[in-house]
């Protein structure tokens, strides 16, 4: 059920023109009083115009049109009992073309405002959440900018994998807060250079929980978030004690972030070691692809780092 959700999701649009097609050769072929039902037009016409905006939906309301308008002059009979086009009928139909079409332009202008005001809300929080993120990072040397660039290989992971705006919108957010539980974990256990104990481990590994916590306060606006906090120290597939059974629960959400964070462990300088290079960092992740890490992802990710690599090349040239 949840695959056919996200399928549906991730083409929605195809779908629904393909729906709207199917729609309108049902009408074609099965409704006898094609008039009548010419209202009916105005159903796909209004939620092509919701979903895909304002020039979607006028094209689709004036293809329609024409497809009717053809309709009319080649088969007059399929709209009227008599052979000839009357002038009621012509005038009936410019008016409602006339119609559909303003109806499809104000219901996806509407749509391209309320989007273009969502947009900028969400900019607007992402870029508070990115000053706070910089700002609790910044008492860290080590740390500083972690989470801010572990948001941007996670995007650039969620766009390689084709994902959807919104998927990668709801990744970047949950890159930037994944460590955000740290803030009820001490300072000095963050900073702290020597190996940590087994209860200091403990405390710092709580931090997915605390964060996801901390998420869950703030209400709707960051509840995509939470799951994939939540889950970004999860590994991707876990031995059961007595069956060898796959975990496969965690969300790609946090299955992206944890190569991304791990990547970022790696080529970033710590207290007790120099960072390593793009490619080693890379060998290391795949040899954890299939147990620690998702091979999809690290499948998406490889190509990631070469571009990487290539952008290096370039400035070093
Ligand atoms: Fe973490």
């Amino acid at each position: 059920m949840n695959a056919f959700k996200n399928l549906l999701t991730r083409y929605f649009e195809p779908v629904l023109v393909a729906v709207i097609i199917l729609i309108l050769l049902f009408i074609d072929m099965f409704v006898v009083d094609k008039v009548v039902f010419l209202y009916f037009y105005f159903i796909p016409v209004l939620v092509a115009g919701y979903y895909i905006g304002k020039k979607g939906a006028v094209l689709s309301s004036i293809m329609t049109v024409l497809i009717v308008t053809l309709r009319l002059v080649i088969s007059p009979e399929t709209f009227s009992i008599r052979s000839k086009v009357d002038f009621d009928l012509v005038f009936q139909i410019v008016t409602w073309g006339s119609f559909l079409v303003l109806s499809s332009y104000v219901v996806g202008r509407l749509y391209e405002e309320k989007e273009a005001r969502y947009r900028d809300l969400k900019q607007s929080y992402v870029g508070v959440i990115e000053i706070l993120v910089k700002y609790i990072e910044s008492v860290d040397r080590y740390t500083k900018g972690h989470s801010v660039r572990v948001a941007d290989i996670a995007m650039d992971i969620a766009r390689s994998m084709s994902l959807t705006r919104e998927a990668c919108e709801n990744i970047k957010v949950a890159a930037l807060l994944h460590d955000v539980g740290k803030i009820d974990v001490s300072m000095d256990l963050i900073k702290k250079a020597a190996a940590l104990t087994k209860d200091e481990r403990q405390v710092m590994n709580s931090h997915s929980e605390r964060g996801a916590n901390i998420l869950n306060k703030v209400g709707n606006v960051l509840s995509d978030a939470v799951p994939i906090v939540l889950a970004h120290h999860e590994y991707f597939s876990k031995k059961e004690e007595d069956n060898l059974k796959v975990k496969a629960d965690v969300p790609l959400g946090a299955r992206i972030i944890a190569v991304a964070d791990t990547y970022d462990a790696i080529v970033t300088d710590r207290p007790y070691r120099k960072g390593k290079l793009p490619w080693q960092a890379l060998e290391e992740i795949e040899k954890s692809s299939g147990t620690q890490f998702d091979p999809e992802v690290v499948e998406a990710f490889r190509h990631v780092v070469s571009t990487y690599m290539e952008e290096q090349e370039h400035v070093s040239v």
